[in-house]
């Protein structure tokens, strides 16, 4: 059963004040859906979309660096869900994991079990009501979303306190 990935990164960070896409804020040194996207890569996902804010797709692509298809999104969240999932044309046998841009510090442990049937949160209710089977699995409070300037600061810090764990275990190992 193929893995496809949709990852809504089109929002604006209205909340978190910066004038720029969320996705592409700095934190520890990189735009905040590196982060994601090397946070997801435990898993092999056969496509994967990332939805951009409208116009500022060729930003995107720069920092997606090929790791995914870029497409424009649309005004909601829920509406940039849905773009990406029409440009994945999925079918009945795909399964599809929606994972925010706004939450780059995802493990891959949960990545993996939500790709065994797993967690849904703003899409379950949606596909409840359509019928479909929804599974929940429990995850570590580390899979915040970024929303506020403090979430900034939090994932900030803990980005980088675990640069330092593994650039002291490649040190240790020399
Ligand atoms: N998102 C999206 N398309 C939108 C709005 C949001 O793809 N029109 C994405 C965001 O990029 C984010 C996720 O949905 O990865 C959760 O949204 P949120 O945290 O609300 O991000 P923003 O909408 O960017 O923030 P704000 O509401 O503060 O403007
Ligand atoms: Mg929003």
């Amino acid at each position: 059963m193929p893995n496809l990935l949709i990852v809504p990164a089109a929002g604006m960070g209205r909340r978190l004040g910066r004038g720029e896409p969320k996705a592409l804020t700095p934190l520890a040194g990189r735009p905040m859906i590196d982060w994601t996207l090397d946070a997801l890569k435990d898993v092999s996902f056969a496509r994967v979309v990332v939805a951009a804010p409208p116009g500022r797709e060729a930003d995107f692509e720069v920092v997606v660096a090929g790791r995914a298809d870029v497409i424009a999104g649309g005004e909601t969240r829920s509406l940039s869900v849905r773009l990406a999932f029409q440009s994945l044309n999925p079918s009945s046998a795909d399964f599809i994991c929606i994972h925010d841009a706004a939450r780059p510090l995802v493990s891959g442990a949960e990545t993996r079990s939500v790709a065994a049937g797993g967690e849904v949160t703003d899409e379950a209710s949606l596909l409840e009501r359509l019928g479909f089977p929804i599974a929940i699995v429990r995850v570590s409070r580390l899979g915040f979303k970024v929303t506020t300037p403090e979430d900034l600061e939090m994932a900030e810090a803990l980005l980088r306190c675990r640069e330092m764990r593994i650039g002291k275990r490649e040190t240790d190992r020399t």
